[in-house]
């Protein structure tokens, strides 16, 4: 194994998720202000307010980082604090913020690791057809050059898109997050725009002599055919046609994977966003990958008209999403990874699990649910890594709790337990833990 010290141990989150203060310093309207806003989107109606208050309060996030020892911190850049109408001049005072938390980070010795994109698009650009609209490849370009201009100089790495397949299917096909549009063929066209916008902005990033590194972050799943059956090995195929190599095979080969491209044109008509050039730009050669990874899914064929396909978990035990917990699958997958696509750098980019935790009043929330789970994902990570696959990395998700989409504060992912009435952080279990195993691993305690 390389040297152990190289390895970072990090923390990850996302700027809607945490930051709160969405009408402070200019900041725009973004596509999940306009979501949450609208009844029966977010569970108990819960919006981006206040969330962790992040935007007044990282300082005190930043020590509570360094006091658990993390190597890495993975954050979001909200686009509607950088360009309120998702066009035009930087709004300054959006730049300072994250120049201000760059700077404390690296002030800390923690370092940083940027998302130009996790979901939060200005609402002005949805009103003009958000991802499913050609305009969005332009628009984003113009705003990743802004960030490299404003913020190139610090940071060392950046990640363009946050999960392309939530973006484009959760957003635009099943509506469960925002923008809330359920129509296939816009969800395809959105999937290829946002590939597209990664590559043209990993272009502009070579193009601005930038010497960082750059990649994108996939979330992947491992399609495990629910019964031995023809008809679920082939629903399995799909699912992993559907959900990575859509991605993957663009990305990295340049091409749409022929059996899905057929499968896409037979239900919902002609891939017709698709123009000359386009594959060329996707895969653009990147420095590293990042993956998400929570959960396999159990593919068994149905007749449903849209994908064919049911998820049907076995009997395992489950986290507060109702997720399956098995983490030997995580070494399958990034076996797989590296023998499909190469040896790329990997990042685990985001790792983890909701659990009920309850504050008791006590100095540490206990959740040993959650040590099981990010001790057991680790393990899985070294396994792979001890078959040579080039892991470089892992932020868990999530270093607070805060806003999980269209659950609102209900679902709590963090390692430190956050009491949103007050505001009050209070370790879990997990984050000591954490920071044990990261001391451990620095040869020191
Ligand atoms: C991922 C998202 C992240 C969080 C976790 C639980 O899909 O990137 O923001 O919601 O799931």
């Amino acid at each position: 194994m390389k040297d152990p010290k190289s390895f970072v141990w990090g923390a990850a989150t996302a700027a809607f998720q945490i930051e709160g203060a969405t009408r402070a310093d200019g900041r725009g309207e973004s596509i999940w202000d306009r979501f949450a806003a609208v009844a029966g989107n977010v569970a108990h109606g819960d919006t981006g307010e206040p969330a962790c208050e992040h935007y007044y309060r990282w300082e005190e996030d930043l020590d509570l980082m360094k006091s658990l020892g993390l190597g890495g911190y993975r954050f979001s850049i909200s686009w509607p604090r950088i360009q309120p109408t998702g066009r035009g001049p930087a709004n300054q005072r959006g730049l300072d913020f994250y120049r201000s938390l760059v700077e404390g980070l690296l002030e800390r010795g923690i370092q940083p690791l940027a998302t130009l994109y996790h979901w939060d698009l200005p609402q002005t650009l949805e009103d003009e057809g958000g991802w499913g609209s050609r305009e969005v490849v332009d628009r984003f370009t113009e705003y990743a050059s802004i960030l490299f201009d404003g913020l190139g100089d610090i940071v060392p790495a950046w990640i363009t898109h946050n999960e392309p397949w939530v973006t484009a299917i959760l957003g635009y096909a099943t509506g469960v997050k925002a923008p809330g549009v359920r129509d296939w063929p816009t969800a395809l066209r959105a999937a290829h725009h946002s590939l597209v916008a990664h590559g043209a902005a990993v272009k502009a990033y070579r193009a601005a002599g930038c010497d960082g590194k750059i990649g994108i972050t996939l979330d992947l799943t491992v399609a495990i055919p629910a019964t031995d059956t023809d008809a679920d090995r082939e629903a399995a195929k799909r699912l992993d046609g559907h959900h990575n190599r859509w991605f993957l095979d663009p990305v990295f080969r340049g091409s749409y994977p022929e059996d899905m491209v057929a499968f896409y044109e037979s239900r919902f008509g002609p891939l017709d966003a698709v123009q000359a050039g386009d594959l060329e730009t996707i895969a653009q050669p990147l420095d590293f990958l990042g993956i998400n990874f929570y959960r396999p899914n159990w593919a068994s064929a149905v007749d449903d008209g849209v994908l064919d396909v049911a998820d049907v978990p076995p009997d395992l035990e489950r986290t507060a999403m109702d997720w399956p917990i098995a983490p030997e699958s995580f070494t399958d997958l990034l076996v797989r990874v590296r023998n499909d696509y190469g040896e790329i750098p990997l990042l685990i980019t985001e790792n983890g699990a909701a659990f009920d935790d309850v504050l008791d009043g006590g100095d540490v929330v206990e959740d040993l649910p959650r040590v099981a789970y990010i001790r057991d994902h680790i393990a899985a990570v070294e396994r792979a890594r001890a078959e040579g696959v080039d892991v470089r990395g892992y932020y868990v998700w999530s270093l607070l709790d805060n806003f999980e989409w269209e659950w609102g504060y209900e679902k709590r992912f963090g390692i430190v337990f956050v009491d949103f009435p007050t505001q009050r952080r209070i370790p879990k279990r997990s984050a000591l833990w954490y920071r044990d195993l990261i001391a451990a691993s620095n040869g020191g305690t």
